[in-house]
């Protein structure tokens, strides 16, 4: 059920980290599935991740210095193999690895950082041959042959609808498979405490009638009443997840636009194409222009270390934060489209308008169609004010025209400068589209 800590929350952290870390292939798990890797050679990854460096209590503190209210850590990709020591018949790789369990101790660091805690969990899980069997259509025994070649699987499932009759025995095994993730879901949500969020990920080759995400999310509340659960449960989920694009109109109800620093999710050793500071808190003032939340990932290596480029960009977005907290954790939407030349948000009273600017204006910068008297301008995080007049507009017509606000250059933030804009009362914005003034 959606929360409100979540909507105020405007940034958490998305943590790909898996096996996938030891062959750097980039992708998570997906080089399993596109054949570019052996079943048996994918799995030879579980010996070599050894986690030797991995310190929950700094990660946490990394991510609350990043300004981040929460954060994501992936337990299980596609690959299906667990980062905790499931009961499960599945692979694990505190079971079958050299490390202790890596999912309890970060979300109790997570805790005592005062941080909300969330964790992935992929519906499709290519270890559980009874899921692959169903989706792909193959026998155990043709599985079994591909699966020590490097086989491209995403062939076999989009054959599936042409020439598909399921039958006893196919409901039999996928029913076994809905109840592997029943459980191993009920592990998560029982040995850890309270849950604060659930993090669906893609139901492939079948629709969530098949995957039963209805019953899924029953059972998930039973269990943890107040989990938010994402929309990759379908209606079922509480809130959209858009993925690497930035809405231009924002979903109507929640959402949280999730997003890599790089050109992947999990660690390659050879990251390319970091966004820049200014890029990330670009496209963070966007998300919070339009309400939205900021999943931002970081991928360690398979040692649980950082790349130091990810911790950079994680500071820099943290120094931005601290300085224009107030233009950040808990503001709703600002103004619509067309109004402002930037991206703005409100304070929940909606008495006080901000507006993110990620370029300077020349002269000054306007806003058009302000009803209100305005109190004050200034610069955030610098006490600098700003001279204001109004331009245009007929207000005994109720045309308010446009409001233009100096932005003094010395006061300006080296990233995106935020501009105050005290109001006398809550927004009263004009939608109209002008009309003749025909009384002067
Ligand atoms: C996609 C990818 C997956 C990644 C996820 C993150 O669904 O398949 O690899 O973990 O996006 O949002």
């Amino acid at each position: 059920m959606m929360q409100t800590w979540f909507t105020d929350a405007k940034l958490g952290i998305f943590i790909h980290w898996g096996i996938y870390a030891v062959q750097k292939r980039g992708g998570e798990s997906w080089p399993l599935i596109r054949g570019e890797v052996s079943m048996e050679d994918y799995h030879s990854q579980l010996e070599h991740f050894t986690a030797e460096d991995y310190d929950p209590s700094a990660w946490a503190r990394l991510i609350k210095r990043a300004g981040a209210q929460y954060a994501v850590l992936t337990t299980k990709h596609h690959d299906g193999v667990a980062l905790w020591p499931t009961h499960e018949q599945g692979p694990s790789i505190p079971n079958q690895g050299n490390t202790g369990d890596l999912v309890g101790p970060f979300l109790e660091a997570l805790r005592q950082e005062g941080l909300h805690t969330g964790l992935y969990f992929s519906h499709t899980d290519w270890a559980q041959s009874e899921h692959f069997q169903c989706i792909t259509g193959l026998t155990e025994t043709e599985l079994q042959q591909l699966r020590s070649t490097k086989h491209n699987y995403i062939n076999e499932w989009h054959k599936l609808d042409e020439h598909f009759a399921p039958d006893q025995e196919y409901y039999a095994k996928w029913n076994r498979f809905l109840e592997f993730r029943r459980n191993q879901l009920h592990e998560l949500l029982t040995q850890y405490g309270t849950l604060d969020l659930l993090w669906f990920d893609v139901m492939i080759g079948l629709d969530h009638h098949d995957y039963e995400s209805k019953a899924l999310r029953d059972f998930i509340h039973e269990l943890s009443p107040n989990t938010i659960i994402n929309s990759r449960l379908e209606e079922y989920g509480d809130y959209e997840t858009p993925e690497q694009f930035i809405p231009v109109y924002p979903p109507e109800g929640p959402w949280e636009f999730c997003v890599t620093t790089n050109n992947s999710w999990s660690y390659t050793g050879r990251e390319q194409d970091y966004k820049t500071p200014y890029e990330i808190i670009s496209m963070f003032c966007e998300c919070l222009g339009m309400g939205g939340n900021m999943l931002l990932n970081i991928g360690p290596d398979e040692r649980g270390t950082v790349p130091e480029k990810q911790v950079h960009l994680l500071e820099s977005l943290g120094d931005w934060i601290q300085k224009h907290q107030e233009a950040v954790y808990g503001t709703v939407r600002g103004l619509p489209h067309g109004y402002a030349y930037g991206p703005s948000s409100l304070n929940k009273e909606r008495d006080i308008l901000y507006l993110y600017l990620s370029h300077l204006p020349g002269e000054s910068t306007f806003i058009k169609g302000i009803h209100n008297e305005v109190n004050a301008i200034s610069i955030l995080g610098t006490g600098t004010t700003c001279a204001y007049k109004r331009i245009g507009g007929a207000p005994w017509m109720n045309v308010p025209g446009s409001l233009t606000i100096h932005i003094p250059e010395e006061a300006a933030d080296t990233w995106v400068t935020v501009v105050k804009i005290e109001l006398d009362g809550p927004l009263k914005l004009y939608s109209g589209e002008g009309v003749e003034i025909d009384l002067n």
